[in-house]
């Protein structure tokens, strides 16, 4: 028996990365779950941002963010970004967190996350309450004690921070199940 829940905006589970954009003297960030993969070829962001967010006048002016993955242990950190808004708080300095430099655009790198996309703004949608934010991933970076030794991002070193909509939790991922592209051969009839 499957019960009808009504619209609603939840998906199970959703990641939560500090979205930054500003510049390294003047930089803010928002905790954002509503984000994704939007394409391939280029490689694109799509997240979900509120009209009111700070973080989302400073994209508007440079045209440019990056997205942080934080560790599952600093979700407190995590969770102050998304309580307090850059509107009337310097989040960096009551964190205690720090940015670092980009490679390619102005918005700074969170130091304390492991892995990091720096964007470049490609189109807007408006979608009533949010703002759809599309963005080419120009570069990204990941700290060597994340790397496995083929230098790809080992999950298990991440061990980034997940977020339950619904019950407003944060988790960490669980173990390894199956391996994708490959366990659904044993299903494949022909
Ligand atoms: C777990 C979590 C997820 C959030 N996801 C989003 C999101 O996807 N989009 C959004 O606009 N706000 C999201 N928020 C709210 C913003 O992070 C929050 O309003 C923040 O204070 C905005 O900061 P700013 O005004 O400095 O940009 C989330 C908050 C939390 C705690």
């Amino acid at each position: 028996m499957k019960r009808a829940l009504g619209p609603n905006d939840r998906l199970y589970p959703m990641p939560c990365p500090l979205v930054v954009s500003g510049t390294m003297a003047h930089a803010d960030a928002l905790a954002c779950a509503w984000i994704a993969v939007g394409g391939a070829t280029p490689p694109t962001i799509v997240m979900a941002l509120r009209k009111s967010r700070r973080t989302l006048e400073l994209i508007r002016q440079t045209g440019e963010f990056t997205v942080n993955i934080p560790r599952a242990s600093d979700a407190a950190v995590v969770d102050y970004f998304g309580l307090v808004s850059g509107h009337n708080h310097d989040k960096f300095a009551e964190s205690g967190w720090t940015l670092e430099p980009a490679a390619v655009v102005s918005a700074p790198l969170v130091a304390e996350c492991p892995y990091n996309l720096e964007c470049r703004v490609l189109s807007e949608v408006d979608n009533g309450s949010h703002v759809l934010v599309i963005g080419q991933i120009v570069e990204s970076h990941a700290e060597e004690s994340v790397l496995d030794e083929n230098g790809n991002v080992d999950v298990e070193l991440l061990d980034p921070l997940i977020y339950i909509n619904g019950s407003r939790e944060y988790r960490r991922l669980g173990e390894k199940v199956a391996d994708a592209f490959t366990a659904g051969t044993s299903v494949k009839r022909a």
